[in-house]
């Protein structure tokens, strides 16, 4: 394993674990997401848990629901250096471009799996920050992709359902492959 002690996360609670990843197609990762009652210690040390588990994997993204946690929250970092947690509890988008772009997408959820899939340009998304504060933020290039891809885990959606049925079945095949290699 690296040593992700190494790696300059944002560290909001000292004591951090890192959570297994649900693999596609493993039904768990079709679950709809609850909404955040209140952004507490609980919901900060999921938080915690879940950057330090982005960061090792190492990923850009992570929603609540790939590491079983049904709950509306998202860590990314999009940055070279790792050092720019964004957390997004209770997102929500308030304006999609109608311009739309594709880019090359993977999922923590679905190694080695990468596809094309086309989604709005840019967003406009409204969340609370792990303080419990809104705040709203205009997402173009990278974080735009993330965020919704983000934001479909925790209505239940992995981003291989946009590609063809048959691209569907050859990539849970792999996946069984995987798994019984492990
Ligand atoms: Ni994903």
């Amino acid at each position: 394993m690296a040593d992700f002690r190494a790696l300059p996360c944002a560290p909001i609670i000292h004591n951090m674990a890192l959570l297994k990843i649900l693999n596609y197609p493993d039904k768990r990762l079709n679950k709809v997401a609850k909404p955040v009652a209140a952004v507490d210690d609980r919901i900060r040390q999921l938080v915690a848990d879940m950057a330090e588990t982005m960061y090792a994997a190492p990923g850009v993204g992570l929603a609540a629901t790939q590491v079983d946690a049904h709950e509306r929250v998202i860590v990314i970092d999009i940055s070279d250096a790792h050092d720019e947690l964004l957390v997004f509890i209770n997102p929500e988008i308030v304006w999609s471009s109608e311009t739309k772009k594709e880019w090359e997408e993977g999922c923590l959820s679905v190694p080695g799996i990468y596809d094309f899939v086309e989604r709005p340009e840019k967003v406009r998304v409204k969340a609370l920050n792990e303080k419990g504060e809104t705040f709203e933020i205009d997402c173009d290039g990278l974080l735009a992709v993330c965020i919704q891809h983000e934001m479909d885990h925790l209505a239940g959606h992995v981003f291989v359902e946009y590609l063809s049925t048959l691209k569907q079945t050859r990539i849970r095949g792999k996946m069984k492959k995987l798994e019984k290699a492990l």
